[in-house]
């Protein structure tokens, strides 16, 4: 099989990426080594930035998330049983943010890419990238327990933090920027509507806890656990019962419980690996960088990745010229690197660690403290949150 841009991975970085470069008329080949099924149900990601739902509309992928998806203008930070709106549009000359799943959007970029788009392979696993500084780059893989090999002008790593793409980059030309917390997430999805119409972000000496939805019947949560943490381990009582205690407000604000339908551990860390291109190999989304979730960061940093290659190639097709091709990497490096700043911020800002001194925790306080109280501390919040420009 040939094609211009093999693709590995079918999540939103590989699928929107196929979609911007059949919009340039630019051919592709998705490779996924997951079922169909798999990739549309997998629970992530929530909140789409300005500058996302942008891309998505101009990519004729917008209808639905218009239709279904709920803009917001703010989130709740909450801390010491008290509560402060930051107002989205009010700091940042009108700019907010949507929740829409990443789940939906997976949907509908597979309806797009199996109707108008180039092949999109499902349960076909790549097994190596070859080749990565040659002008034919290969992309050898498994489909329905043959092995091919996909020759390509372009290969694109979307395959996620344990794809094998970034394998084809020498270890000695890499340099690996890395942090892991002491803690994850405890997420639970819950046939509930939000008890607030807006996400709440609230830090408790027992630890973080985060509201968030995914419609207007079905709540989204989170809980600070320790590293390790077997979710199983946890009944269902348990889980509202420590929600609510992070949760609660001097003014009698109240957590509705509904049935738990999902739960799952996230880990946290932070990871950046550099460069992010090996000759005619490119990597974007989480094969190139993981963010903790704090701050919702993941995926509209993948859109960034996807959004600057898809120009680079359209610009080398149109003029000849490599010299965006060429500037990937520290592109997308600098924006990423905003990025891993922002979520280790809010990491740090609103969980605390099992060994957090005295001093550490009277810090967050009057961290969170001044974000309450001046506008300039706001604004940072807000235009970090709302998103880096493409
Ligand atoms: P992935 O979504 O990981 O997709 C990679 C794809 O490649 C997968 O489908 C995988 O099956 C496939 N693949 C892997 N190896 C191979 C192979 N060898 N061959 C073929 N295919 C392969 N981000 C936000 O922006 N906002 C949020 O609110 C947010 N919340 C999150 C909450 C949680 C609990 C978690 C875990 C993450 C969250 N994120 C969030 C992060 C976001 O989900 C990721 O950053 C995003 O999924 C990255 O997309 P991607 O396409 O790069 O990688
Ligand atoms: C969600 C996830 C996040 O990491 C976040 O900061 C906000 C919302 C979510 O899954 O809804």
């Amino acid at each position: 099989m040939r094609t211009t841009v093999g693709i590995i991975g079918a999540g939103p970085s590989g699928l929107l990426l196929a979609r911007l470069l059949h919009n340039a008329g630019i051919d592709s080949v998705v490779l996924e080594s997951r079922d169909r099924s798999y990739v549309e149900q997998r629970q992530r990601a929530g909140i789409l930035e300005q500058g996302t739902v942008d891309v998505l509309r101009a990519a004729g992928a917008g209808d639905r998330m218009d239709r279904e998806g709920l803009r917001h203008d703010g989130i709740e930070l909450r801390y010491a049983r008290q509560r402060h709106r930051v107002d989205f549009p009010a700091l940042t000359g009108g700019r907010s943010v949507m929740v829409y799943a990443q789940t939906e959007v997976c949907k509908d970029l597979i309806a797009l890419q199996l109707k108008e788009g180039g092949p999109l392979l499902f349960e076909a696993e790549a097994l190596a990238v070859e080749g990565a500084d040659t002008d034919s780059p290969r992309v050898r893989f498994r489909h329905e327990g043959v092995e091919d090999v996909l020759e390509c002008d372009y290969v694109v790593g979307c395959d996620g933090f344990w794809g094998v793409a970034r394998q084809a980059i020498p270890a000695e030309l890499t340099r690996i920027f890395e942090r892991t917390y002491p803690f994850g997430w405890l997420g639970i999805l819950a046939d509930v509507p939000p008890s607030h119409d807006e996400l709440v972000y609230a830090h408790h000496d027992r630890g973080f806890a985060l509201l968030s939805m995914r419609s207007p019947s079905v709540s989204r949560l989170y809980l600070q656990v320790p590293e390790g943490t077997d979710a199983e381990a946890w009944s269902d009582d348990d889980i509202w019962a420590e929600l609510e205690r992070r949760f609660e407000t001097a003014d009698g604000w109240r957590l509705e419980r509904g049935p738990i339908t999902q739960k799952s551990v996230t880990p946290m860390r932070s990871h950046v690996h550099e460069p992010m291109r090996h000759g005619r190999l490119f990597l974007a989304g989480d094969a190139a960088h993981i963010v903790p979730p704090t701050g919702a960061k993941g995926l509209n940093l993948a859109v960034g990745d996807v959004v600057t290659f898809a120009r680079a190639l359209t610009h080398e097709r149109q003029t000849g010229s490599a010299e965006l091709l060429d500037a990937y990497s520290p592109t997308c490096l600098r924006r990423v690197w905003q990025a891993e700043r922002f979520s280790y911020d809010m990491t740090t800002l609103l969980h605390r660690a099992p060994d957090a001194t005295p001093f550490e925790d009277r810090l967050r306080l009057a961290r969170l403290e001044r974000l309450a109280s001046s506008r300039a501390a706001e604004t940072e919040l807000a235009e970090a949150y709302t998103g880096f420009p493409f």
